[in-house]
């Protein structure tokens, strides 16, 4: 099978590495892919969200399947793009509708799906420019701290979790005045939640699933979970809370209400489900301390989650992806590696804020046992530079979650690059 992947960063690098390793794969195309994805692929010089670019090259190779990677592609509506195209409906695109990217697309829409299916999570109201003062009265009901989001996409921006009332009013006012342009022409307020954060993803065909490994990522810049937020500076998984009990309770009242809840809404989904979750400290209107509870949705895997799911899973992820296609995703059967996987993302210096690019990275050929992932990187005069905040992760296994760890910074210490930064402390907290 030829398979084209949508995406350039270390998520792809990550699936393009699982995706390679399929028996089924003759031809594996990533467009327009980094510098790491051309070691196990071919990159296109293509645009993920040029879809009639995306239309003349998967013509002309002859593309039997593609899988998305980032959610831009999927919120512009690549799916519908081929399915309403008689030239290339039969192929295969792996990536929910423009429809059901909504629930990343829309914190609003996210929300009012949560409550339509009875999905535990936290009590919210959404406001625009016409009910401005509803919702500093909103805010005044609540207690500190105050969790303000932009409706729309944000690359991850758009939440505000805001300590005092004071500031709360001000932000809201300032996020509807366009601080996140239109994203932010509607806001949702809604409660906080206390509790530690879990990533659990899914693959469905619409009606069936299968779940995937689970992953923590580590969001800040900082030792310690301190500082600005970031893209992710690192992963784990397994995540020891996550175990039988907590995981059999995410999918009775979370996992299965979800994919139920999409068909009953005839929304077209064949694609990953991200399921940002938390497992609450105390008592909510919908569940009890040490319950599972939706933050948010995503139609797409996790950076850096990918970096470590892929190599605790096992199973053959284009026949996985067949199942999707197929819509017999029951048949297939999913098993995981049981060792631990750590990942940690070397970023370039001043990131999440200022930084250069352009630096040269050497020593990756240095690395013994780990998996090298690149998530910002591009090739400059056949040299492999820096090209993003994020710029390589180093992935390991281990037989315990410290040696995992142990392994991943004593492997990512022999690639350099100027300025070069990450955390030796991922799932330290575990
Ligand atoms: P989101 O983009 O919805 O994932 O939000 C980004 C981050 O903000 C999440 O990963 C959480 O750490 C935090 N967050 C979002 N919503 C809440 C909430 N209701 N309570 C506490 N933290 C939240
Ligand atoms: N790691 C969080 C995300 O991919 O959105």
């Amino acid at each position: 099978m030829k398979l084209l992947l949508l995406g350039s960063g270390g998520r792809e690098h990550a699936l393009a590495w699982k995706i390679s390793q399929s028996p089924k794969i003759d031809k594996l195309f990533i467009a327009p892919g980094n510098a790491g994805t051309r070691e196990v692929g071919e990159n296109v010089n293509l645009k993920a969200d040029d879809f009639e670019g995306i239309k003349k090259f998967v013509l002309a190779n002859s593309i039997d399947m593609v899988v998305v990677g980032p959610e831009d592609p999927l919120v512009k509506g690549v799916y519908d793009f081929f399915k309403n195209d008689p030239e290339i409906a039969k192929i295969p695109v792996i990536g929910p509708s423009k429809q059901g990217a909504v629930l990343e697309g829309s914190k609003d829409f996210a929300k009012e799906f949560m409550i339509r299916h009875n999905i535990p999570t936290a009590a919210y109201r959404s406001f625009n420019g016409t009910n401005i003062e509803e919702g500093l009265k909103f805010l005044e009901t609540l207690k500190a701290p105050y969790v303000l989001k932009a409706d729309g996409l944000c690359a991850g921006k758009g939440v505000l979790i805001v300590p005092t009332l004071e500031e709360a009013k001000k932000e809201f006012k300032e996020m509807l005045g366009g601080m996140f342009g239109n994203a932010s022409a509607t806001v949702v307020i809604e409660e906080f939640l206390s509790g530690i954060e879990c990533s659990v993803f899914v693959l469905t065909d619409g009606k069936n699933y299968k779940i995937l490994p689970e992953a923590k990522d580590y969001k800040r810049i900082g030792e310690g979970d301190t500082g600005l937020n970031t893209g992710g500076m690192g992963s784990v998984s397994p995540v020891p809370f996550a175990d039988a009990e907590w995981m059999k309770k995410v999918e009775d009242r979370i996992i299965r209400p979800t994919v139920e809840g999409l068909a009953k809404d005839n929304i077209d989904y064949k694609g990953f489900i991200f399921f940002g979750l938390i497992k609450v400290d105390k008592d909510y209107s919908c569940a009890k301390a040490g319950d599972p509870m939706v933050i948010e949705y995503n139609v797409r895997m996790g950076d850096p989650e990918t970096e470590s799911v892929m190599l605790r899973l096992e199973s053959d992820i284009v026949d996985l992806f067949e199942g999707v296609a197929e819509g017999n995703l029951d048949t297939k059967t999913i098993k995981f590696d049981p060792r631990n996987v750590v990942c940690v993302m070397m970023v370039s210096g001043g990131y999440p804020e200022a930084y250069d690019k352009g630096y040269e990275i050497t020593g990756i050929e240095n690395v013994e046992g780990s998996v090298v992932f690149h998530a910002g990187t591009a090739l400059k005069d056949g040299k492999v530079v820096t090209a993003g905040g994020r710029v390589i992760a180093v992935s390991s296994y281990g037989s315990s979650k410290d040696e995992a760890l142990t392994k991943s910074f004593t492997e990512a210490a022999k690639i350099q690059f100027e300025k070069k930064y990450f955390r030796r402390d991922i799932g330290k907290d575990l």
